[in-house]
C-alpha cells in the first residue's frame, strides 16, 4: 500500500450517522487522494440538509490528518464537497497521540456505570478543542431529564430501523449491526421476531404498546445509566457546511481523547436534528406527529438553554466495552467510479 492508501485505510474508521460512509476515495499517486463526499438527506430523515453527513465528513478528516502524522503532515484542498489530500511527508514525523485510538474508538450503545466524570478527567476530555470551542456538562439532576428527552425522540422518531440495521448480526459494514444497539438478550430476541415481519412490526407499535416498551428500553434507561451526558459548544450557530465540517473535526478529537482515557461514549443527535426541523417549521413525517415534535423542541429549549449552539450532544462513562462493533466498507469498496 501507499502511505496515502495506509492513511485513508486507517481513517475509513471513523464515524458517520448510521454507519453510512458519505465518501469515496480517488487516489490519484502515492501522496494525493481526492475524497468525493456526499450526504445521506433523501435516504435518511436524520440528515436535516446533509448537516450530518457533513459533520461526519468532519470527524474523517479529522482521522485522515491524525492519521498522516505517522508519515509527515496532510494539506487539506476543498472544492466544494470534493477535498483533495496531499501528504506531506517528513523524515522525522511526530506521531498524533490520538493515532492508536483511531480503530479503536467505537460507539457505545449498552448502559454505563453511573460513576460520575471527575473535574480533572472532563478537562482531560476537551483538552484538544478549538479556541472558542467548549463542552457543557450535564450530570446528576440532568440525567433523568434527558432521559425523559431521549425517550420523547424516540416515540418521534420510531419505528425508524427500514434499512438501518441488520438484523442477527454481529458486525456491519454500511449499517448498524442490530447487536451494537445496546439491547440485552430478552430484548434483542423480542426485537428480531417483532421486526421480521411489517405488520407484527406495525401491531406490536401501535396497539401492544410496544413503542413505549423500545423508547424505554433503548434510550430511557441508558441516558439515565451513564455518567454524564456532553455537548459540544461551538463558538456560535453552525450555519454553513463548513461549520459542521469543523464540529466534526473537534467531535472526532473529543471521541478519540475518550477513548484513550477508557471513556465510552455513545452520540445523542436525535433531539438536536429533530428541534432544527422544528425550528425551521418543518415536519419530515405526517401530521399526526407534528405536536410530538414540537413538544420534544419545547423541552429540548427549556432543558438546555443555550441549545441554539448545541452541535452535538452525547452521553458518556464507564463501562466495558461493547460486546459488538460496526464494520467498515474496504478501501477497495470505497474507491471512487464517477
Ligand atoms: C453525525 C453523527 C450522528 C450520530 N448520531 C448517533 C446517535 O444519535 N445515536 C447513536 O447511537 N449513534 C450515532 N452515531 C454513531 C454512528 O451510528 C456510528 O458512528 C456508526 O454506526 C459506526 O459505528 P462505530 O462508531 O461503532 O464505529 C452518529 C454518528 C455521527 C457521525
Amino acid at each position: 500500500m501507499t502511505p496515502i492508501e495506509k492513511i485513508m485505510d486507517l481513517a475509513r474508521w471513523a464515524p458517520s450517522g448510521d454507519n453510512t460512509q458519505p465518501w469515496r476515495f480517488e487516489f490519484l499517486n502515492p501522496t494525493t487522494v481526492i475524497v468525493h463526499t456526499f450526504d445521506c438527506s433523501k435516504e435518511t430523515v436524520q440528515d436535516y440538509k446533509g448537516n450530518y453527513s457533513q459533520f461526519a465528513v468532519g470527524c474523517l478528516l479529522e482521522s485522515c490528518r491524525i492519521a498522516a502524522s505517522r508519515y509527515g503532515s496532510l494539506k487539506i484542498e476543498q472544492n466544494n464537497n470534493d477535498f483533495t489530500l496531499t501528504l506531506i511527508p517528513n523524515d522525522n514525523p511526530v506521531i498524533n497521540e490520538l493515532e492508536p485510538y483511531i480503530y479503536s474508538r467505537v460507539t457505545n450503545r449498552f448502559p454505563y456505570s453511573r460513576k460520575k466524570i471527575s473535574e480533572n478527567l472532563k478537562s482531560e476530555l476537551g483538552k484538544n478543542l478549538d479556541n472558542g470551542w467548549t463542552l457543557a456538562w450535564f450530570d446528576e439532576n440532568y440525567l433523568p431529564k434527558i432521559a425523559k428527552l431521549m425517550f420523547v425522540f424516540d416515540l418521534l422518531a420510531q419505528p425508524a430501523t427500514k434499512g438501518i440495521i441488520d438484523w442477527n448480526a454481529k458486525t456491519s459494514k454500511y449499517r448498524l449491526a442490530d447487536e451494537t444497539l445496546g439491547l440485552d438478550s430478552l430484548n434483542l430476541w423480542m426485537a428480531r421476531q417483532i421486526f421480521k415481519s411489517p405488520f407484527l412490526t406495525k401491531w406490536v407499535f401501535h396497539r401492544l404498546g410496544g413503542k413505549y416498551i423500545s423508547a424505554f428500553f433503548g434510550f430511557f434507561l441508558p441516558s439515565l445509566r451513564t455518567g454524564a451526558h456532553v455537548a459540544l459548544m461551538p463558538p456560535r450557530e453552525l450555519t454553513t457546511r463548513e461549520d459542521f465540517i469543523k464540529a466534526g473535526e473537534n467531535f472526532q478529537r473529543f471521541w478519540l481523547e475518550c477513548t484513550k482515557n477508557n471513556v465510552s461514549l455513545q452520540m445523542e443527535s436525535g433531539p438536536i436534528i429533530f428541534s432544527r426541523y422544528a425550528h425551521d417549521g418543518v415536519n419530515p413525517y405526517d401530521k399526526s406527529k407534528e405536536k410530538l415534535l414540537n413538544h420534544l423542541y419545547k423541552k429540548f429549549r427549556e432543558l438546555f438553554p443555550q441549545h441554539v449552539t448545541m452541535a452535538m450532544l452525547s452521553r458518556v462513562g464507564f463501562a466495558k466495552p461493547p460486546s459488538a462493533r460496526s464494520d467498515r466498507l474496504t478501501l477497495e469498496e470505497l474507491k471512487y467510479h464517477g
